[in-house]
């Protein structure tokens, strides 16, 4: 085995791009206990005036959530947005075909962009492009976004929203291409309603952002001709591409778990490079951003899920529940959304609350912290600014499906506004600390303020609503001497370094 250590050189100056913040957004689907019983308990000790609970809200807040993916999902490909508005108690209960339960629409698209002001992000909205299509989306964002004096947007006014919610940011469908989708389509007949349900929403409001759906994941066959037929057809009318990747562990091999960002990576350069042999095509001057718009680890409850029973209300469904090792893939695939930070403009952590999510609820009880919750704080909390490429030198090792997987991973974002610098580095060795040398010579006058980490014997430690097994601690080892910072990332561990100038 190579020695173990690792050495790293950062320079302000050698820079990959601005992070837009809306790459730590995040996601709410009609599904499980997400939005009854996640964000909404008319009822529970916390309810606002709404019915949201607010020890929801203050933790969706900790996470400081830019922006939120609504309301699917596979859930949209059969949604009538309509069943959403108007008086709660004249909207219909309809199977929700997706999750195979029943969706009351209490709660619909006003209600969300109302939550969403409380948590302070922007909302995402999905149009239906598996049952409906252009019509709904142009009246939708009729009903939205334009102030009044029409059908639509008086239709709004008339369910006491004077003002328009003005949602600038929409995603074409969800997964067209897989076939578990309600109205599922070919690249071809996907492309073609993407086209014209982009061409008529500009037209209702041409300051929009849209994202057309790519592959749902890696593995499908049709993985990347339906990006490159997709973008052929619609690349003038669209701004960005999606992706969704979640991982798992299930043959409990931690170090090919570990290494499954390189997946991710390599999902991301195949994205581009699709994205950009289609612009060669079209000689075209615009450039389509990548929407990493699901994103996660899900397997946990897969098994349970197969268990609850269809048509009911709200069920636990994919509530996972998450280890000490998932938050160090998290922590990894943050990373690198950063490395990417140049064409990764937009990403969705799926989901939010109760399914797949880093915030769990107790109906009528605690709103608690799952492990995965710290490394996306942190992410958004500390890595908002300018993208650095640090020049890494750390051994590698070989798992059962990657070669060449570096020990350590790492992103460092510099926010010059604020003067500060933070170096996130996730050690995947399962056995041994890492000693790391990081060379901040160019920035001069700045100080090490603290080295956060999490880290646990246990890989399978898991958080609960009574005890925070996982939580971050201090690392007061740590120190920075003529340029040169000096630390241990302690095995299997999620680091957070951040300087500030004196
Ligand atoms: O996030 C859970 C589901 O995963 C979403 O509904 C779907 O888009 C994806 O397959």
């Amino acid at each position: 085995m190579s020695k173990l250590k690792t050495t790293m050189i950062l320079d302000k100056n050698y820079q990959i791009a601005q992070v837009d913040e809306r790459i730590y957004g995040s996601f709410i689907e009609h599904l499980g206990r997400a939005v009854y019983g996640g964000i909404y308990e008319p009822g529970h000790p916390e309810a606002d005036e709404q019915g949201f609970r607010k020890d929801v809200i203050e933790l969706v807040k900790e996470l400081n959530v830019p922006i939120v993916r609504y309301p699917g999902g596979n859930m949209v490909s059969a949604y009538n947005w309509e069943d959403g508005v108007g008086p709660v108690e004249d909207r219909p209960r309809r199977l929700e075909l997706a999750w195979r339960t029943i969706e009351t629409n209490e709660i619909g698209t006003n209600e969300f962009a109302d939550w969403a002001k409380k948590v302070g992000a922007e909302v995402m909205m999905a149009v239906n492009l598996g049952t409906r299509g252009i019509d709904a989306a142009r009246n939708l964002i009729e009903y939205t976004n334009h102030p009044g004096g029409t059908y639509w947007s008086d239709l709004r006014r008339s369910h006491g929203y004077e003002e328009p919610h003005n949602i600038k940011t929409w995603c074409l469908g969800n997964e067209m291409d897989g076939p578990w989708q309600v109205g599922h389509k070919t690249a071809y007949e996907y492309g073609r309603i993407a086209q014209e349900t982009a061409k008529a929403m500009k037209l209702v409001d041409p300051t929009i952002e849209l994202v057309a759906c790519g592959s749902s994941n890696t593995n499908m066959p049709t993985f990347p001709e339906y990006e490159a037929t997709t973008l052929d057809l619609a690349y003038e009318h669209v701004d960005f591409i999606s992706l969704h990747q979640y991982y798992g562990n299930r043959s409990n091999d931690p170090a090919n778990y570990l290494a499954k960002n390189l997946d991710m990576d390599h999902f991301i350069k195949t994205v581009i490079a699709t994205c950009d042999y289609i612009k060669a095509k079209h000689r075209s001057k615009k450039t389509i951003q990548l929407s990493f718009d699901e994103w996660n680890v899900w397997y946990h409850s897969n098994d349970a899920d197969q268990k609850i029973e269809p048509w009911s209300i709200a069920p636990p469904q994919l509530e996972d529940h998450y280890n000490f090792e998932d938050a160090l893939l998290v922590g990894s695939m943050l990373i690198t959304f950063l490395q990417h930070a140049d064409r990764v403009k937009m990403a969705a952590m799926a989901q939010l609350v109760n399914v797949i999510a880093p915030i769990m609820t107790e109906n009528e009880g605690r709103a608690w912290k799952q492990t995965i919750f710290y490394p996306y704080m942190h992410a958004s909390i500390f890595g908002r600014g300018i993208s650095l490429k640090p020049i890494l030198t750390t051994p590698k090792y070989d798992s059962k499906d990657f070669t060449d997987v570096p020990y350590v991973d790492s992103a460092a974002v510099y926010n010059e506004e604020k003067e500060e610098v933070t170096i996130f580095l996730v050690n995947k060795h399962l056995e041994s600390n890492m000693p790391i040398d990081i060379d901040l010579r160019s920035f001069e006058g700045y100080k090490l303020i603290e080295h956060i980490e999490l880290v646990n014997d246990d890989l399978k430690a898991v958080n609960t609503a009574s005890h925070q097994a996982v939580q971050p601690q201090q690392n007061k080892n740590s120190k920075l001497d003529g340029g040169i910072l000096t630390a241990q990332l302690a095995k299997t561990s999620w680091n957070v370094i951040r300087l500030k100038k004196d």
